[in-house]
C-alpha cells in the first residue's frame, strides 16, 4: 500500500522515488497527477501500466518554469504571451516538439508536438528539484473519475504506486485546458480549468472549436465513468435516483432523491468545477443505479464541467 506523506514532508522522497523511475501520485491545482520522470522510458511506461491505460495516450509533460518549456518545445510570440499570462496554472500548451529535449518518446506517443503545463505548488516544487520535465496523467485507473483528494487517489491506485504526496483538496477540481497554439492561431483541445473565454481576451483572437482531428487524442468519448448510469439535464427526479443539483433552486422530485449533492449552492461555477468529481464519486458509492443532474450553465466552467459529465454519460461496455 502506498504512504501518504503531507506535502510539508514528501518533496525528498518524491524526489529520490521519481529518480529511481517511480510513478508516485502528487497533487496538482487541477487534480492529483500519476508523476514519472518524463525523460525515462521505462518510468513512463509504468504510468501506462498503473492506469491500465488501453492504448498509449499522449501524456501531458509537467515543467518546473517556462525556461524549462522553452529547451523542450518551440513557443511562438502568442505561445509565449500565454505562458506568461496563465503559468503557473492549470493551462496546457500544446506545442512544436524540439528535436534532442531529452523526452522520452512514450510521453509524446509519436508525435511531432508536445503537450506542456507548468503546476502551481508542489507540482512545480518537485519539478524544479528534480530538475527535469515530469510526465503526469491524472491519478486514476483509466476511463474512471480523476482524483481531487488523496484518499480518492488511494482507494483507486494504492495499492500499485509507492507514494501519495497529500496536498489536500485540488483547488480547480478538474483538468486543464488545453489549447494547441500554431502560426495559423489557437484551436481548443479540450476545455478545462480556465475558461475560453479568458484565453481569447489574453491571445486577442478567437479559439478554433472542434475542428476536425484537433481533439486531444486521448479524450475518449466514455471516461470519468462512475459506475451508476448518468441522467443529464433533467427537469424531474425519478424515484431511486441520486441528484446532483447545481444552484439555489431543486428540479420536480428532488425530495425523493436516494443521495444529493450540490455542486455550488449559490450557481458558482468555479465551486462547481471544484465539487464535480468528489460529489460524482459520493453519489456513485450511494449505491444509486442511475445519478439525474440538473443543468449547468455552458458559460465560463460551465463548458469544461458539461464536457466531463458528457464524458461520464456516455455509453460504455462494462
Ligand atoms: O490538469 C491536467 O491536465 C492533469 C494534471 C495531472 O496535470 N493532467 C491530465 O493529463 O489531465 P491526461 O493524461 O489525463 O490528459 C492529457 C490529455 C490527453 O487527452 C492527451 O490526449 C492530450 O492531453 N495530449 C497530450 N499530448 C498531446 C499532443 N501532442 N497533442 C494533442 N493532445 C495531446
Ligand atoms: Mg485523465
Amino acid at each position: 500500500m502506498a504512504d501518504i506523506l503531507p506535502e510539508s514532508e514528501a518533496l525528498s522522497r518524491a524526489v529520490e522515488l521519481l529518480r529511481e523511475g517511480a510513478a508516485i501520485a502528487i497533487p496538482t491545482e487541477t487534480v492529483y497527477g500519476l508523476a514519472a520522470d518524463a525523460t525515462n522510458g521505462e518510468a513512463v511506461a509504468r504510468i501506462y501500466e498503473t492506469k491500465g491505460r488501453p492504448q498509449f495516450n499522449p501524456l501531458i509533460a509537467h515543467v518546473a518554469d517556462i525556461a524549462m518549456a522553452e529547451r523542450i518545445a518551440d513557443f511562438n510570440p502568442l505561445a509565449r504571451r500565454l505562458a506568461d499570462a496563465f503559468w503557473p496554472g492549470p493551462l496546457t500548451l500544446v506545442l512544436p516538439h524540439r528535436a534532442g529535449s531529452g523526452i522520452h518518446p512514450l510521453v509524446t506517443a509519436g508525435l511531432d508536438t508536445i503537450a506542456l503545463r507548468c503546476p502551481r505548488g508542489f507540482g512545480a516544487r518537485v519539478i524544479a528539484a528534480l530538475d527535469r520535465p515530469v510526465a503526469a496523467p491524472s491519478a486514476n485507473s483509466s476511463g474512471r473519475i480523476s482524483g481531487t483528494t488523496a484518499q480518492a487517489v488511494a482507494a483507486d491506485l494504492g495499492a500499485r504506486i509507492p507514494l501519495i504526496v497529500d496536498g489536500g483538496p485540488t483547488p480547480v477540481g478538474l483538468e486543464s485546458t488545453i489549447v494547441k497554439v500554431s502560426d495559423d492561431g489557437i484551436a481548443l483541445l479540450r476545455p478545462g480549468g480556465i475558461a475560453a473565454e479568458e484565453i481569447e481576451r489574453v491571445a486577442g483572437l478567437p479559439l478554433a472549436r472542434g475542428a476536425k482531428g484537433v481533439q486531444a487524442p486521448g479524450m475518449l468519448a466514455s471516461h470519468y465513468a462512475p459506475s451508476a448510469h448518468m441522467r443529464l439535464n433533467v427537469t424531474q427526479v425519478e424515484p431511486g435516483e441520486a441528484l446532483l443539483a447545481f444552484g439555489p433552486r431543486r428540479v420536480a422530485g428532488a425530495e425523493k432523491a436516494v443521495a444529493l449533492r450540490n455542486l455550488s449552492e449559490s450557481g458558482d461555477l468555479r465551486e462547481a468545477a471544484t465539487n464535480l468529481f468528489s460529489h460524482l464519486l459520493a453519489l456513485d458509492s450511494s449505491g444509486a443505479a442511475t445519478i439525474a443532474v440538473e443543468p449547468v450553465p455552458l458559460e465560463g466552467l460551465g463548458e469544461a464541467i458539461n464536457d466531463r459529465l458528457a464524458r461520464a454519460a456516455a455509453p460504455r461496455d462494462s
